[in-house]
């Protein structure tokens, strides 16, 4: 079964409302491709002008953020209802930034996991080491780790919705990318964990994707890789470069 390439933007603190939709303008001839989902998860303020300058385009809206409650008093945060009703689709949890900087941890993760997929959200998962990490050759054992408890609980038949995006963290925003074998070996270790925890058929159905510093001139090598199905481009995803990614 062949899967779908799923290209997905985040663009992190960036753009305000209106540079956003003046960066949908410039992209959206360049983004334009039937045969690859286009994603652009960006930042909450930007979400309702997005999804309507993307309406009658191949583009689908991201979110980068939210909470596991429907509402309530949780003072800043948004929740899976409210992005569902601005047009959101996709949503990136466990991104190494969320992890390290605002304290996410594996228990949070997978109640977020649980809860995009209660709410109709598709979950991007990210995971990935860092350097000290990859030197102290544990890396495996760390992304594998971090794959059984995000997905604690999680059905099969929601796994095969889910993407999976390996970030190693030494490879963000940095411009070392790793290189495509390396990226490769821990996008198949990914599938192969979850053959392991589910079956065969949700291993060959879930969607992998690289991230870290993909750019245009690397983005063909590094998807052309069996294990491979898209990208999580942050820096890259800014620029008219995405098209190319997109194209690649
Ligand atoms: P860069 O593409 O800027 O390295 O960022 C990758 C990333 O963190 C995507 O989520």
């Amino acid at each position: 079964m062949a899967r779908r390439r799923i290209i997905a933007g985040n663009w992190k603190m960036n753009k305000t409302p209106s540079e956003a939709v003046a960066l949908c303008a410039e992209l959206k001839d360049l983004v334009k491709n039937d045969a690859v989902d286009v994603v652009y998860c960006v930042p909450a303020i930007d979400i309702v002008p997005v999804a309507e300058a993307v309406k009658g385009t191949n583009v689908h809206v991201g979110a980068e953020n939210f909470y596991i409650e429907d509402k309530g008093a949780f003072t800043g945060e948004i929740s899976a209802p409210m992005l569902k009703d601005a047009g959101v689709e996709f949503i990136i949890i466990g991104h190494s930034e969320r992890r390290d900087i605002f304290g996410e941890n594996d228990i949070l993760i997978n109640q977020k996991v649980k809860k995009a997929f209660a709410s109709g959200l598709k979950p991007i998962l990210c995971c990935g080491e860092s350097l000290a990490l990859r030197k102290a050759g544990v890396y495996q054992e760390w992304i594998k780790r971090q794959i059984v408890w995000d997905l604690s609980d999680v059905t099969a038949d929601q796994v095969k919705e889910l993407v999976i995006a390996y970030e190693p963290i030494w490879a963000i925003g940095t411009g070392e990318t790793a290189t495509a074998d390396q990226a490769e070996e821990v996008c198949k270790m990914i599938r192969e964990t979850i053959a392991e925890l589910y079956d065969a058929d949700t291993a060959e159905a879930v969607r992998i994707q690289y991230g870290g510093s993909m750019n245009a001139g690397n983005a063909a090598e590094l998807l052309s890789k069996p294990d491979i199905d898209g990208g999580l481009i942050g820096g890259a995803s800014l620029k008219p470069d995405f098209g190319q990614i997109v194209n690649a």
